[in-house]
């Protein structure tokens, strides 16, 4: 809870228009992509990174929580004020500062919207690889913050690989820069990585510098429908062995076709179990042998149709439809809990049919889609949380299903991250003396624990 006397330090701090304790902010601020919903006691909204250290001092000294917050898009509860105290919104550090063609590099604020930043340096003929499915949303910060993934990391990696330095305001109210500006730098310990998908909970990430590359030239979309899910992971196995490595490889079992068969704008073979949409990009003449490649594939493993989309409005209309499928699913029942496993690429025909298996078992629709050619699946477990029966229901598929992905070698989180609703399965992946280092990590950055508490670990 915060004090009396210590909201009126924040409101002299930032200014009394920079912080807000009225109940709609509250309410908007305090929940998040999950639908899951705690009460901060104020939202502040620094305009100078001065203010966002001042705002770490006073917590230190009053101890109350600090939580720092993107856009809200986070899907493991990240954002959320589980004990109450501020909300660090970074809205306004929505500043592209420069993007440098002759490094490529740019440099932004953590407050801008992905897609802006992918826009912007695309002008330039650059690129920005991480493109996760709440592009439109999400910002570059809560990106860096949860080492965000998307639908591109099969080919190009994931938010952590274009990351190269970061200014951040530590939680002791100290201001420092870490990583590089340059192509490449190997001095002291790699903060830069270290704060990089530590969800919020080392330091509050201000300035972001990022690799960029150049723009492909060319790209092609594609759609294959199969009979069965089993059949269409087969066929993402082989595009991999056959050393075609596509853009963006991605799956959706015949429940998720149905929540998106409107937006993808395609007639829906009667027969189709399963789909992939599977993008390539390069030099125009290697796409296409690539495309040939992914097409004999498909249809050698049962493909019922085939097509390539016609221009860049379908193509992108089938990857909107695609980005859209985590919202879809609601059509199906008013709940979710949405998992994020990832196993080894060869292993994915036995999750499909084990999540297929756990679906009949528990008697809930359990749609399946995600990152194909990565691996990681997002298993969406349907229920209606006003039901006590279902939510034990999920509880047990859970813990079913992150013992099956972790006796196949599969870890539980592929770029959602742990945040409070993976929390209490840390321990089934990370061993206690693996766990009590890192919680050292957190004591080090963060002595009195004020900033971004009960999250990743449960204690
Ligand atoms: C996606 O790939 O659509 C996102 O990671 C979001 C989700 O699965 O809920
Ligand atoms: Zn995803």
């Amino acid at each position: 809870m915060i004090s009396k006397r210590a909201l009126k330090e924040l409101s002299r701090i930032l200014g009394p228009e920079r912080i807000s304790t009225r109940r709609d902010t509250l309410e908007r601020y305090g929940t998040d992509a999950t639908k899951l919903a705690y009460s901060p006691d104020a939202v502040a909204f620094p305009g100078h990174i001065r203010q966002i250290a001042d705002i770490l001092l006073l917590a230190n000294r009053e101890r109350f929580p600090v939580v720092p917050r993107g856009a809200g898009s986070g899907k493991s509860g990240g954002a959320l004020p589980v004990q109450g105290g501020l909300i660090l919104a970074m809205d306004g550090f929505d500043r592209i500062l420069e993007i440098d063609e002759s490094n490529l590099i740019a440099k932004v604020e953590s407050g801008v919207i992905t897609a802006r930043l992918q826009q912007e340096v695309e002008k330039k003929g650059l690129f920005y690889p991480p493109d996760p499915a709440s592009i439109h949303i999400s910002t570059i910060g809560g990106n860096v913050a949860e080492c965000a993934g998307g639908l591109r990391a099969v080919k190009y990696g994931v938010t952590r690989d274009y990351v190269l330095g970061l200014t951040v305001v530590l939680p002791t109210g100290k201001i420092i820069t870490t990583g590089v500006q340059t192509a490449k730098g190997v001095v002291g310990y790699d903060l830069t990585r270290l704060i990089t998908g530590s969800e919020g909970t080392l330091a509050v990430i201000v300035d972001i510098t990022l690799r960029l590359i150049p723009k492909p030239a060319y790209t092609r979309t594609m759609i294959a429908f199969f009979k069965d899910p089993s059949s269409a992971v087969q066929a993402v196995s082989q595009i991999i062995r056959s050393k075609v490595v596509p853009t963006a490889l991605e799956f959706m079992d015949r429940t998720c076709i149905e929540c998106v068969q409107d937006e993808i704008g395609l007639p829906v073979p009667e027969s189709a179990g399963a789909l992939l949409l599977i993008e390539l990009d390069g030099d125009q003449a290697l796409t296409r042998r690539e495309a040939k490649t992914v097409e004999q594939i498909c249809m050698q493993r049962g493909a019922v149709e085939f097509q390539a989309a016609s221009g860049k409005k379908k193509g992108e209309r089938l990857w909107e439809a695609r980005r859209n499928v985590s919202h879809a699913v609601y059509k199906l029942k008013p709940d979710k809990v949405s998992e994020d496993v990832v196993v080894p690429r060869n292993r994915m025909a036995d999750l499909v049919s084990f999540i297929n298996t756990l679906s009949g078992t528990y008697a809930l629709p359990m749609p399946a889609y995600g990152h194909a050619g990565d691996g990681n699946i997002h298993v969406n477990m349907m229920l209606d949380k006003s039901k006590p029966d279902e939510l034990r229901k999920v509880d047990e598929a859970v813990k079913e299903l992150f013992q099956k992905v972790l006796e196949m070698k599969g870890t539980l989180s592929g770029e959602h991250g742990i945040g409070i609703t993976k929390a209490p399965y840390l321990g089934m992946e990370i061993s206690q003396p693996a766990q009590d280092l890192m919680i050292r990590v957190k004591k080090a950055f963060d002595p009195n624990g004020i900033l971004n508490p009960g999250k990743i670990f449960l204690a």
